[in-house]
């Protein structure tokens, strides 16, 4: 079955042909981070607006890289929630619009499971045993998911204010380091030391006396470390210095150490909750997934951790991490 999966739910214009839910024929992603980097951050109406302009030329171009017309589509995957309302609104329109003058059926995908299924783009799915622990992080969301089977899934954690890469974000705009944080926190903190400060790591609960885990140990909360940092900073700048513009030029050995010290801190948490969940549900694999999961440390941390226990998985591609149409189509072909 083909599908042509669009995702406009953020900032990214994304549309995709994948064949039985893995075989990527093509994925356009239109990025409008440039557009967004002057306020360092998405506004709403500014990335419809986008979306509204680059919809049909990304749709034209997906099919064309795949060499198919719409009349070889089977179906139309999208983007249906959560994510900015206006943005979602153009990806819903253009879906149901296409579905009813060439006659395609629409299916609509939940943000989270389009994430969940990165996994298998690009992988022969029979290779994928489940149970599966999935730990999606991204700018909007922070879950962990237990995955028992195809539409069987387990919400066994989830973020209780901001997800992993809002921080990211937010802390890059204090430092200066623009939009979007991830990758520009990543390499400021290439040049950082991780233990310059000793930032708080939200477990939310200890093990008790059993030695089990009581019920909210699986969620995550990163707006302490983020009020941490902010701190930090703080005490840091220059008296004439605005926070809210960030902090460039108070040198670059504190912003690298700052930023350093946060993603550890970030990644301890994720990684640590990630493993010691799928020891507990006893799964057989591991998958990352979200924007947050191209992060290196993240990466290497899960693997050093897992030290081979569970297989572990990431996006084949690191356009998959981020939102891309290819998921979307993919979620919907399983059931
Ligand atoms: O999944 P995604 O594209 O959009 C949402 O669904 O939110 O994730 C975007 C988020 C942003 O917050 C961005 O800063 C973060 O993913 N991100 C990263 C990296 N690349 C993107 N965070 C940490 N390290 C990265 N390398
Ligand atoms: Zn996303």
């Amino acid at each position: 079955m083909r599908i042509l999966g669009i995702e406009t739910s953020c900032d990214e214009t994304s549309v995709a042909v994948v064949e039985d839910g893995f075989r990527v024929f093509s994925c356009v992603i239109h990025s409008q981070a440039k557009l967004h980097e002057k306020t360092g951050g998405v506004v709403p109406e500014v990335a419809a607006r986008e979306h509204v302009i680059a919809i049909i030329p990304v749709i034209q171009k997906a099919l064309l890289d795949a060499s198919v017309s719409l009349d070889q589509i089977d179906r139309i995957a999208v983007t249906k929630e959560p994510g900015l309302l206006p943005s979602l609104l153009i990806g819903l329109q253009t879906a149901k619009t296409l579905s009813l003058a060439k006659n395609i059926p629409v299916t609509e995908v939940h943000h989270t499971m389009g994430h969940i299924y990165s996994n298998w783009l690009e992988r022969d799915p029979s290779e994928i045993q489940f149970p599966v622990m999935v730990l999606t992080v991204s700018g909007g969301h922070n879950d962990l998911i237990l995955m028992k089977g195809h539409g069987d899934m387990e919400l066994i954690g989830t973020t209780l204010d901001d997800a992993a890469g809002e921080a990211f974000d937010k802390v890059a705009r204090l430092l200066g380091l623009g939009y979007p944080g991830g990758p520009a926190i990543s390499e400021a903190a290439e040049k950082g030391r991780r233990d310059a400060y000793n930032f708080p790591r939200a477990w939310l609960s200890e093990p008790s006396y059993h030695g089990g885990w009581d019920g909210k140990v699986f969620n995550f909360s990163f707006s302490g470390l983020k009020t941490a940092v902010r701190k930090v900073i703080d005490e840091n700048r220059l008296p004439d210095q605005n926070l809210c513009m960030g902090i460039k030029g108070i040198g670059d050995k504190f912003v690298a150490d700052v930023a350093a010290s946060f993603e550890e801190a970030v990644c301890d948490v994720l990684s640590k909750k990630l493993l010691s969940a799928a020891e507990m549900y006893r799964v057989k694999e591991i998958h990352l997934a979200g924007g947050v999961s191209a992060n290196k440390r993240l990466r290497e941390l899960v693997f050093e951790r897992n030290n081979g226990g569970f297989v572990m998985r990431y996006p084949i591609q690191f356009q998959y991490c981020t939102d891309n149409g290819a998921m979307v189509a993919s979620a919907a072909y399983f059931p």
